[in-house]
C-alpha cells in the first residue's frame, strides 16, 4: 500500500464515446472509489493498438474523447491520477520483463484470447502483441502495486493471470515485490440497450453519455416497448419494456409506481411515457453535459490534466521499475 489508502488501478480502451452502460456499469463505481482510495485511471491506448494496429488514425482523438467523458462524469484530477498509458513508457518495460516469466501456455489457454481470435474477423490477430494483451494488463496494474482492480466479470481471467504472474515473479526473484491484485467487481447495473439486449457498442443500441438532447429524445422514441400494446389504452406489462427498465434506473418514487400502475391499467400511452423518460434522463445528464461543454471549449485543459497525471504516474512507475530491475539484476553498473 502507498501511504494509508489502498491503491486502485483500472483502465479502459479508447474506442470512442462512452455510453450509459459504461457510465452505470463502471465509471460511476470508479468515481465513487476516488474518495477512499489512491486511484489510477488509465486510458490504455496500447491495448487498443493490439487489435486496431492497422487503423491508428483516431487514437489521439479517442484518448481526448475518453478523458472528456471521464471528467464530465465527475472523475476528479485532484483525487485520481488520470493518464494515458503510452505516456508512461515504464508500462512497456515492465510488460517486457514480465513476458520473460510468463509461460506461453498461460496465455494460450486464456479464454478471452481464444474467444476474440474467433470473434474478431477481418483482422490478423495471430500477433505477438495480441497474445501478450494480459501481460500488458498485468504490467499496468503491477506498476502501481495496485491492491484492487475494479472491472466487469469479463476481466476475471485477466486478473487471475495477473495474480499468477505476481506469484511466479515474487517466487523466482525471492522477494515480495508485488502484491496480488484483488478483483473488485463493479456494482454492476445491467443497462439494457434500445433493443433490450445488453447496451453495447457492438450491438449499435447505445445512448451516448455526451449525446445531444434531441438525439437522445429521438433514440428513446424508437425504443421497443411491450409488443402486446397496440392501442394506447391496452393494458401493458412494464416488466418486459426497456423504457420501464430505464425509468427504474433514472426515475424515483412515487413517479415510478405511478408509471407502473398507469401502464398496467392502460391509462398512459407509450409516447407520453417515453417523453417522460427523456425528461428525467436529460435532467440527470444536464450537469454532465454542462461540464462537457466547458471542457470542449478548453481542450488545452484536458491535455494539461493528462500531463499532470503522466507526471504523477511516472513517479510511482519509476520507483517500481528501479525495484524490479534490482531484483532481476538489471540495475546496471554505477560508474565511480
Ligand atoms: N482489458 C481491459 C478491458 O478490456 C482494459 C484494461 C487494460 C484494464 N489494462 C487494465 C483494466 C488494467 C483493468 C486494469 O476492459
Ligand atoms: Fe413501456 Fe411505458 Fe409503454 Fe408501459 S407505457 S409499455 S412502461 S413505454
Amino acid at each position: 500500500m502507498q501511504g494509508e489508502k489502498g491503491v486502485i488501478f483500472s483502465g479502459m480502451r479508447p474506442t470512442g464515446r462512452l455510453h450509459l452502460g459504461n457510465l452505470l456499469g463502471a465509471l460511476e463505481n470508479w468515481i465513487r472509489l476516488q474518495d477512499d482510495y489512491k486511484c489510477y485511471y488509465c486510458i490504455v491506448d496500447w491495448h487498443a493498438m493490439t487489435t486496431d494496429y492497422e487503423n491508428p488514425s483516431r487514437i489521439n482523438e479517442n484518448v481526448l474523447e475518453m478523458a472528456m467523458d471521464w471528467l464530465s462524469c465527475g472523475m476528479d484530477p485532484e483525487k485520481a491520477v488520470i493518464f494515458r498509458q503510452s505516456d508512461v513508457k515504464e508500462h512497456a518495460e515492465l510488460h517486457l520483463l514480465l513476458s520473460m516469466v510468463t509461460p506461453l501456455s498461460w496465455l494460450e489457454r486464456c479464454p478471452t484470447y481464444k474467444d476474440q481470435l474467433q470473434q474478431i474477423e477481418g483482422r490478423n490477430l495471430a500477433t505477438y502483441g495480441f497474445i501478450g494483451y494480459p501481460v500488458l494488463q498485468a504490467a499496468d496494474i503491477l506498476l502501481y502495486k495496485a491492491d484492487a482492480v475494479p472491472v466487469g466479470e469479463d476481466q476475471d481471467a485477466h486478473l487471475e493471470l495477473s495474480r499468477e504472474i505476481v506469484r511466479r515473479f515474487n517466487h523466482i526473484y525471492g522477494k515480495k515485490v508485488f502484491p496480488e491484485p484483488k478483483t473488485l467487481h463493479n456494482q454492476y447495473k445491467i443497462v439494457l440497450g434500445l433493443d433490450r439486449r445488453k447496451m453495447s457498442k457492438s450491438y449499435n443500441n447505445t445512448i451516448e453519455i455526451a449525446g445531444k438532447p434531441e438525439e437522445i429524445r429521438q433514440k428513446i422514441r424508437m425504443m421497443i416497448t411491450d409488443p402486446g400494446r397496440i392501442r394506447k389504452d391496452d393494458p401493458g406489462n412494464p416488466s418486459i419494456c426497456s423504457v420501464f427498465a430505464f425509468h427504474q434506473i433514472f426515475n424515483t418514487e412515487p413517479a415510478l409506481a405511478e408509471i407502473e400502475e398507469s401502464c398496467a391499467r392502460g391509462t398512459i400511452g407509450c409516447v407520453a411515457c417515453k417523453d417522460n423518460l427523456s425528461k428525467v434522463l436529460l435532467e440527470y445528464l444536464e450537469p454532465i453535459h454542462k461540464r462537457r461543454r466547458e471542457l470542449e471549449k478548453n481542450p488545452g485543459r484536458v491535455k494539461e490534466i493528462l500531463e499532470d497525471g503522466r507526471q504523477k504516474a511516472l513517479q510511482v512507475a519509476r520507483k517500481t521499475m528501479e525495484e524490479v530491475r534490482t531484483v532481476m539484476g538489471l540495475q546496471g553498473f554505477t560508474v565511480k
